[in-house]
């Protein structure tokens, strides 16, 4: 039935960096989303770790906080996969006898599992330059960081490439929205609305916004952003970035 299958399709996004977007009817562009801000910062942390003066230590701090930051979000992002999607996605899957979409889920709470210490030891290696110019703890750091990117952009185009396609082929674009709501944007307040929003948006190439705008809350949001949001948090940026601005 082509033109059944057709209709059901949305047309899915490609954010820079990603590696696929399986085709299905589920419009998966806050996760897309999500992972063209992690791909972003791990690049813009890899350059300032290695441009990053050891002897600066306001922008060490600011680092070190920014790292906090981006690691406590993709804590949150994994966490609502584990805890939510995976299962969904396994339950489905045990249903269809798909055992090659049981051993996808197995792998993505294997990988989630292995990055998650790596996350920790940069963490460490931050707040070590935050309180000494250390130069060797910076080529660690630097070595950790560079390993976090490779570890998460493998995983990630692993992700896109076959936990999607099983989004794809097992939830329905409600249920998929139930999951969002439910796992993923359950874990922010309200107040962290504008930070959130900036550090999604930071970047983007221009062609993307309206679309992007419309999944979050349509031109309020964007007014807010533009007039206000987007200034406080690039003021952030700088001087945690100070070194390599502007970093896309
Ligand atoms: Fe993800």
């Amino acid at each position: 039935m082509p033109a059944t299958t057709r209709t059901e399709h949305v047309d899915q996004v490609m954010f820079p960096r990603q590696a696929a977007a399986p085709a299905g009817p589920v419009d998966l562009i806050g996760m897309y989303l999500m992972h063209y801000a992690f791909r972003r910062d791990l690049v813009a942390f890899a350059a300032a770790v290695a441009r990053t003066p050891v002897e600066d230590r306001a922008a060490w701090r600011a680092l070190a906080d920014r790292w906090t930051w981006f690691s406590t979000v993709l804590h949150k992002h994994h966490r609502g996969e584990d805890t939510g999607l995976w299962p969904l996605l396994r339950r489905r899957a045990d249903a269809a006898g798909d055992r090659v979409g049981r051993e996808t889920l197995a792998a993505m709470e294997a990988e989630h599992a292995e990055i998650d210490p790596l996350l920790q030891a940069c963490a460490a290696g931050f707040a070590r330059l935050a309180a000494h110019p250390d130069g060797d703890a910076r080529d660690a750091l630097g070595v950790r960081v560079v390993a976090v990117g490779e570890r998460l952009s493998r995983h990630l185009a692993h992700e896109e490439t076959e936990a999607m396609a099983m989004v794809q082929r097992y939830l329905t674009d409600a249920e998929w929205a139930r999951v969002e709501h439910e796992y993923f944007k359950s874990a922010y307040a309200a107040r962290q609305l504008p930070g959130m929003a900036s550090w999604c948006l930071h970047g983007l190439p221009a062609h993307h916004l309206p679309r992007v705008v419309a999944s979050m809350a349509g031109k309020p949001l964007e007014l807010l952003w533009r007039l206000l949001w987007r200034r406080s948090f690039e003021r952030r940026e700088r001087r945690a970035f100070r070194h390599i601005w502007p970093y896309v």
